[in-house]
């Protein structure tokens, strides 16, 4: 939604040092935005000025499609997969109705009518036949018909929300208190950061979406249900503060009160002075890989074994997704393994 090159916008993000950037500078320079398909109540903290001139989302899906068939001719291209790293957008728009199984009935007529729950990247994705990944925290191909849509069409699906910092870090820590049978009765979680992502995500409707992504994974490491007298009276908050001193250099603070034998405190505390795009690019450029392995492998719809890379891995209909970190990567291991011997 803005026109500078991958060069210029690299250089303005300021997460690379300039030796680092200058090596690609030519690369870079070459790879110039396709106009966005941008809906501002979406993301109510940025303006466009390279969008695309209609506000029908079947006209836009229309385009977005031309725009991959576009590229993949002109690269000469046999596949692609489609990675959505655009930004968090605000909770309420798309979720004001239960998402009912099959309640876009063809993508043909949820385009015309132009659905709320029309998620134009995503769909423009699954309407060619490209499979694609959500990283971050907004519905995309959460909603039954797209999943419909993706298992008909035998094109994988991932998501959502990259799990890079302090949600990271959660995942493996929770993992061991609940392995000694550690009670919580809070977790506190606060980061800043000053970057763009940090700025949309001041808008208290953008950060809804990213605090529901965020919040999930202790309720299903630390089962409540099954630990009542450890977990079942956890307080676990989290926020985010935009700060734009530390631009992508993020800080993440996490202060967790224990539990011990005979119910003796404990705190524990631990700060992530980490940069966010250094964490996140790596897990973009292996999902990309592995999004084309699945579609080779001829696996189609949601996929679960993704879920090492999510905050909020995608799980059937009424099952509990996995939030560990380690049975993450032992899944992802073994599904590498078995496509490899297949
Ligand atoms: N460590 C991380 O960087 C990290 C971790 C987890 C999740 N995420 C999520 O990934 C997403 C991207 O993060 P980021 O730090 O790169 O943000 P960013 O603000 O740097 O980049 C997102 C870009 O998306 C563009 N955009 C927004 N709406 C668009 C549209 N409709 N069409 C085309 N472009 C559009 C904006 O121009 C913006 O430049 C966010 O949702 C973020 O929360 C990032």
């Amino acid at each position: 939604m803005f026109p500078e090159d991958a060069y210029e916008a690299a250089r303005d993000a300021g997460v690379l040092e300039p030796g680092h950037l200058e090596a690609v500078r030519d690369e870079l320079s070459a790879i110039r935005p396709m106009k966005a398909a941008f809906q501002s109540q979406y993301v109510r903290r940025l303006e466009g000025r390279h969008v695309k001139r209609t506000s029908n989302k079947a006209e836009l899906v229309e385009q977005l499609r031309e725009d991959i068939r576009d590229t993949l001719a002109a690269q000469e291209c046999d596949r692609a997969v489609g990675l959505w790293c655009g930004s968090t957008e605000v909770h309420g728009c798309r979720r004001r109705r239960a998402p009912e199984r099959g309640g876009l009935p063809s993508g043909a007529r949820a385009q015309r009518s132009g659905h709320h729950q029309l998620a134009l990247y995503a769909w423009a994705h699954l309407e060619e036949g490209v499979p694609f990944a959500n990283c971050s925290p907004n519905l995309a191909v959460d909603f039954p018909a797209a999943l419909e849509l993706a298992e008909a069409r035998g094109i994988p699906v991932g998501g959502k929300d990259l799990k890079t910092g302090q949600t990271l870090m959660k995942t493996v820590v929770a993992p061991a208190l609940r392995a000694r049978a550690l009670g919580v009765k809070g977790w506190f979680s606060t980061n800043i950061l000053g970057n763009r992502d940090g700025m949309v995500l001041d808008d208290p409707e953008s950060f809804r979406s990213k605090e529901l992504t965020k919040r999930g994974v202790l309720d299903s490491i630390l089962d409540a249900e099954a630990h009542p007298e450890l977990y079942g009276e956890l307080f676990h908050k989290v926020r985010i503060e935009y700060y734009p001193p530390r631009g992508d250099a993020k800080e993440g603070w996490d202060n967790i009160d224990l539990v011990g034998w005979m119910g003796y405190p404990m705190q524990l505390k631990f700060n992530f002075l980490c940069r966010d795009s250094i964490l996140a690019a790596p897990l973009v450029l292996d999902l990309a890989l592995l999004l084309d392995l699945a579609a080779r492998s001829g696996l189609s719809g949601m996929q679960e074994w993704m879920g090492y890379f999510f905050k909020h891995p995608m799980a059937p209909e009424g099952a509990r997704a996995e939030n560990d970190l380690f049975r993450q990567l032992s899944t992802l291991e073994d599904t590498i393994r078995a496509l490899g011997r297949a």
